[in-house]
């Protein structure tokens, strides 16, 4: 025959006041940890592509637009302005490159400089590109102009993420 174990008061009230503590404890804990991680949860808006402009209005000279971008990275929301070369040739293919030097991160601008007409120049040590962002080999960029995904719909042109050139460095 088993024996019965009996809980004393003491027990029993321990026992009580620690369920009813834990119980209360959770109650207050869980949505603070839910507020601390909620922005580690929630999806990021970063692959959101962005319109600069009907694409009639790009050819085959580059065109600078600029444009701005939601970031969110956790806790932490910014908007930024950005800036793209954009050209579209016969075939209507369009092109957006990064205007960021792939020396030491100067601006790079269109047909700038005299000296090298129809070119991409950077002013900080003479990096040159040609028009598809291929660096001249021999200047200061080992690396192309970086370029935007690029999306039209409805007649508009939509600029994503900057992703690597593919197109090799050229000689002159
Ligand atoms: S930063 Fe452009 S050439 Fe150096």
């Amino acid at each position: 025959m088993s024996e019965k174990r009996e809980i004393s008061r003491r027990t029993f009230l321990n026992y009580a006041l620690m369920g009813t503590g834990g119980f209360l404890a959770a109650g207050m804990i869980t949505p603070m940890i839910r507020f601390a991680v909620d922005p580690l949860l929630k999806a990021s808006a970063g692959g959101d592509k962005v319109a600069v402009g009907s694409v009639d209005e790009f050819g085959p000279e580059p065109k600078r637009v600029e444009f701005k971008v939601h970031t969110k990275d956790g806790w932490y929301e910014s908007d930024s302005v950005l800036s793209a070369w954009v050209t579209k040739n016969d075939k209507g293919e369009i092109l957006a490159l990064s205007p960021i030097c792939k020396h030491l991160g100067c601006t790079v601008n269109w047909n700038d400089n005299p000296d090298y007409p129809n070119e991409y120049y950077c002013p900080c040590h003479g990096g040159r590109y040609n028009i598809n962002g291929q660096q001249y080999i021999g200047t200061p960029p080992t690396k192309p102009l970086d370029e935007y995904e690029t999306e039209v719909k409805d007649g508009k042109l939509y600029l994503g993420k900057i992703k690597p050139n593919p197109r090799p460095g050229v000689s002159e």
